[in-house]
């Protein structure tokens, strides 16, 4: 019954394609918060390591939610390869200006998938997709005002560094 219900599928081979990819970004973004997590940890940032942890877990659930609903429509979901992530970073504000980077890059793969389901009349995965949309549009949000306050509090003083810490954890509460 289950091959049966596999050879229906309205997933066309290309959104499944892209479905797939998606998956993987939001995996690599999970990896990619893990990461500046633990860099974080290790030098003395412990409040904003805590954030991005939560994000790294946020991101997983990301991927979880587009790999389930691939398998719901009948699709091949696809376990994606572990790629290398970045594990060092030159400051604090670093690590921000690249997760904002990162979070404008996922909201442009966001964007494609939905001009393909255009493109191909599939309404059930555009109308999926528009959670990503509003994600997306918070996530940037969140690092933008994380790069703010480093316009705003002196990296490079210890009083500084640590109210960067505080101020910066609390953008994810
Ligand atoms: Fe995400």
């Amino acid at each position: 019954m289950k091959d049966l219900l596999r050879n229906t599928t309205s997933l066309s081979e290309g959104i499944e394609q892209i479905l797939n990819l998606q998956a993987k970004i939001e995996s690599d973004a999970s990896n990619k918060y893990l990461a500046m997590a633990a860099w974080l940890d290790r030098n003395g940032y412990a409040n904003t390591a805590e954030y991005l942890y939560k994000q790294a877990e946020e991101e997983r659930e990301h991927f979880l939610k587009v790999f389930k609903y691939i398998t719901d429509m009948g699709g091949i979901a696809i376990t994606p390869a572990v790629a290398e992530v970045q594990q060092e970073f030159a400051s604090f504000r670093e690590v921000f200006e690249i997760a904002l980077q990162n979070e404008i890059a996922v909201t442009k793969a966001v964007n494609k998938v939905i001009a393909k389901c255009r493109a191909e009349n599939d309404y059930a995965t555009e109308d999926f997709m528009m959670w990503y949309v509003a994600e997306q549009r918070e996530e940037e949000k969140n690092a933008r005002r994380a790069l703010e306050f480093f316009e705003l509090i002196n990296e490079n003083e210890a009083a500084g560094k640590f109210a960067l810490d505080v101020q910066i954890a609390k953008i994810g509460e």
